[in-house]
């Protein structure tokens, strides 16, 4: 640990206080605040207890400057008496704790100390397994796109194919049979038109899997012809308007992974909603991408629909909100009964996808 304490003697009489209790602890000394900075890389301590009153940089400036440097490491203040408004301001700064000069003060300073390594620990902790968890799930994403595009390929290249020859077959099948009954003429298309149909439905299916436009085309285009798609077929009407994303050069897991929550909210709004109308913002904004997906139609309970979310019955908005985070961004939504819902978005342009 580092201890910022001008005065020598004073700095003593608290190491000896923090090694009776914490036996094992290394404690260095600096006795300005710019100093300790300078160091701060090389010796990376898990805790740093300063004075306020320093020559130079007092406590609160050191705290502004590692708030600057993003530096996480947990600071206890010291105070005089009467100082509560430092203290105050200090905790506001990011400190983990105060302790005022007062004649307990070498008695509290070792439990203090403790008391924060042991709350640092704990959040490290949690910060570690959230961190595997999301890295887990970005990958689990990025593995259920692989096998999707997989699956599609083979719809689309492989089955969809077959039928086609196998639809050119049937519709070949009676074309040197001069004698054929009318009946089996139209026996033979309905076949053709079954497997026209099938076609189809495959290619869609191989679209849904995998939207082949995301490469070709850019997410802009293929998003709105998906809104144009969708519009068409369920009878709500989609207005989609977009600013500046296909400039921004995304990698492929931010583009169908936007994809994929614009996919999700308008399946919601088709199977859910009960709405006419829905709109879609895509836009990028310094240093964000802001997707905005409203509905007019009939809302719903946010709180139920959490609570039925974790006992996994409902996927859609959580996985949502999986995507959203694997992608270091935020998402809200907004829905109140009758008042229709909205889902706001904001997704950080520099995102660390590995
Ligand atoms: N746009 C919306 N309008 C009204 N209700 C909605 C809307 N979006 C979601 N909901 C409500 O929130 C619930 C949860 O949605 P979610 O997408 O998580 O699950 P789901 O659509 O029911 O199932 P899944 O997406 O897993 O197939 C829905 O069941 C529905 O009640
Ligand atoms: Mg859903």
């Amino acid at each position: 640990m580092v201890i910022i304490e001008d005065e020598e003697a004073h700095f003593k009489l608290m190491e000896r206080a923090i090694v009776k209790k914490l036996p094992h602890a290394s404690v260095s000394h600096f006795k300005h605040a710019g100093a300790c900075l300078e160091k701060l890389d090389e010796i990376t301590p898990d805790i740093i207890i300063t004075d306020y009153l320093l020559p130079g940089m007092n406590g609160i400036e050191f705290l502004k400057a590692l708030k600057l440097k993003n530096n996480q490491i947990p600071v206890i203040m010291i105070t005089g008496q009467g100082d509560e408004t430092i203290a105050a301001y200090s905790m506001k700064l990011g400190a983990w704790d105060y302790i005022v000069k007062s004649a307990d003060f070498f008695v509290l300073l070792p439990s203090v100390v403790e008391q924060v390594l042991r709350e640092w620990g704990l959040k490290e902790s949690l910060r570690k397994s959230e961190t595997r968890f999301r890295v887990l799930s970005r990958q689990l994403m990025r593995t259920q796109e692989i096998e999707r595009r997989r699956l599609s390929c083979d719809l689309h290249d492989h089955l969809a194919q077959d039928l086609s020859t196998l639809k050119i077959g049937i519709d070949t099948l009676i074309d040197n049979h001069t004698e054929t009954s009318v009946k089996m003429k139209q026996k033979v298309a309905e076949l053709s038109d079954m497997a026209h149909k099938t076609i189809m439905e495959i290619r869609e299916m191989a679209y849904f899997l995998r939207p082949a436009g995301l490469d070709k085309l850019g997410l802009v285009q293929t998003v709105l012809q998906y809104c144009e798609d969708f519009s068409a077929k369920n009878n709500i009407k989609v207005d989609f308007f977009s600013v500046g994303i296909d400039e921004l050069k995304l990698d492929f897991d931010t583009k169908i992974a936007i994809y994929r929550l614009i996919q999700e909210s308008l399946n919601n709004i088709k199977k859910h909603a009960d709405a006419t109308h829905a709109a879609i913002r895509l836009i990028a904004s310094f240093p964000n991408i802001i997707l905005r997906i409203e509905d007019n139609g009939k809302g719903f309970n946010i709180q139920k629909y959490s609570d039925s979310a974790i006992n996994g019955k409902h996927m859609g908005l959580l996985s949502m909100e999986e995507r959203v985070s694997s992608l270091a961004g935020k998402m809200k939504i907004e829905s109140s009964i009758r008042q229709g819902t909205k889902i706001l978005i904001e997704i950080p342009m520099e995102t660390n996808s590995d």
